[in-house]
């Protein structure tokens, strides 16, 4: 198949800058369709309707393990850094999945995780004391980006003032190369990534500290101790996983406030709405669009198509959240929408591990905004803004906000 085989564009500027048409159209006329992928060749299953996204992530005939599903020769021998990349619970079923997500899951309860706000709280207000007199600034680089990295990174234990050596490196785990030159740079920035974190795991080993990757270099859950490709897998999973969504989904519920004014008020007015908020900002414009591929593990029949073993499949989680069948009024913006069953943080076994801490994070984040930037909103015409080329993921490039300084 070459690219212009593709009836639906899933990956332009302008399909991201408002992709709903284009998820309605698929609802309606090809609810599971059989397209290439980003590299032109590779045909991959998209689903688009709440049913079948909804029913497919929770069927264990759909898997994330290649291994699986595909027979051994089409399965990627993988570099060895692609092994220190990829050897977590997101890339595992079954009792692997169990093993590693069992190792973390308790500091990411709800319990453990509200014992976090007053630090949140903390850094969402140091973070804003010396811009609130100027009037304007980027809400991703100020305010979105370092809030939820520097939550993450604390809990892990990696030194913040490292911090912004993540940008780049998060960028290159998450923004395909389309160029030889591009492929190079993401190999050496990943590179850097990973021999940082094993100098700091070695650290670790001889002087242990009360963090996460202290307890995890010492994990040794039922005899199983973590391989050191899964250490280095899991860390980079949660440093990744732990900032890039939570950022944009902020920065997506400040731009859905910019036009809407009156809840805007609204929910500076009563915080209280706020946790329901949350939930329709991640229902409404949530910041991973789709869940990660899954390989069909044996020959399925769904919706009258043949997906056959080995195949990929592509779950839009936001057309999901916007399909009529499912949610009143999909379109419409709405606070208080209750119940909310959105699958913003995807659902079954991988259902997202940080969602207490997400939902936190999101609420400090929004609550301190809207108390302390009085009539907070967009410094640029909507047109200038542009969406970063992350196939799977909805994030602005940068968010030039404006308020009224008292
Ligand atoms: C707004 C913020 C977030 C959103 C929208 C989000 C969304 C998701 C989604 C959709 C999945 C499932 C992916 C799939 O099935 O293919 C997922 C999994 C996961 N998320 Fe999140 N996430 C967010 C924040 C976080 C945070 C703060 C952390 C951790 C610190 C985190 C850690 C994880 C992990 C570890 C998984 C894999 C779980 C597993 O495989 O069992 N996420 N997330």
């Amino acid at each position: 198949m070459s690219e212009a085989a593709r009836k639906y564009d899933l990956y332009g500027h302008d399909f991201k800058r408002d992709p709903h048409p284009t998820f309605a159209a698929m609802r309606r006329d090809d609810p599971i369709y059989q397209q290439p992928g980003l590299n032109g060749t590779t045909p991959i299953w998209f689903v688009t309707r709440y049913a079948d996204v909804d029913a497919m992530l929770r069927d264990k005939r759909f898997v994330r393990d290649a291994a699986l599903a595909l027979p051994p020769e089409r399965i990627p021998a993988g570099s060895p850094l692609d092994r220190r990349l990829g050897q977590h619970m997101l890339n595992a079923d079954g009792a692997d999945h169990r093993r590693l997500r069992g190792l973390v899951s308790q500091a990411f309860t709800p319990k453990r995780v509200a014992d976090l706000r007053p630090r949140a709280q903390a850094i969402a207000d140091a973070l804003l004391d010396p811009v609130v007199g100027r009037g304007e600034m980027d809400l991703i680089t100020d305010f979105s980006f370092p809030l939820p990295t520097t939550v993450i990174l604390e809990l892990l234990g990696v030194p913040i003032a490292d911090r912004d050596r993540f940008r780049a490196w998060g960028n290159a785990l998450l923004e395909p190369p389309m160029t030889p030159e591009a492929q190079a740079e993401t190999v050496r920035q990943l590179t850097q990534f990973t021999d940082y974190l094993q100098a700091l795991f070695e650290e670790r080993r001889r002087h242990p500290r009360g963090d996460m990757i202290s307890a995890l270099v010492a994990a040794d859950q039922a005899g199983d101790r973590l391989s050191e490709d899964e250490l280095c897998s899991t860390v980079v999973l949660l440093i990744v996983a732990g900032h890039e969504t939570t950022v944009n989904l902020i920065a997506n519920a400040v731009l859905a406030l910019s036009r809407h004014p009156d809840r805007r008020d609204a929910l500076a007015a009563d915080p209280t709405l706020m946790p329901a908020a949350v939930e329709e900002f991640l229902r409404y414009d949530g910041s991973v669009e789709r869940a990660l591929n899954r390989w069909a593990a044996e020959d399925v029949v769904w919706g009258g198509q043949l997906i056959r073993r080995g195949d990929p499949v592509i779950l839009i989680l936001s057309s999901a959240n916007r399909d009529a069948e499912r949610f009143e009024r999909p379109d419409a913006l709405e606070l208080d929408r209750s119940p909310n069953p959105h699958l913003g943080f995807g659902k079954g076994l991988h259902y997202c591990l940080g969602s207490p801490l997400a939902r936190l994070e999101t609420d400090v984040a929004l609550t301190t905004l809207l108390a302390r930037l009085p009539n907070l909103r967009l410094a640029v015409p909507e047109e200038e803004l542009r969406y970063r080329f992350l196939p799977g993921f909805r994030g602005l490039e940068a968010l030039p906000v404006r308020w009224d300084v008292p």
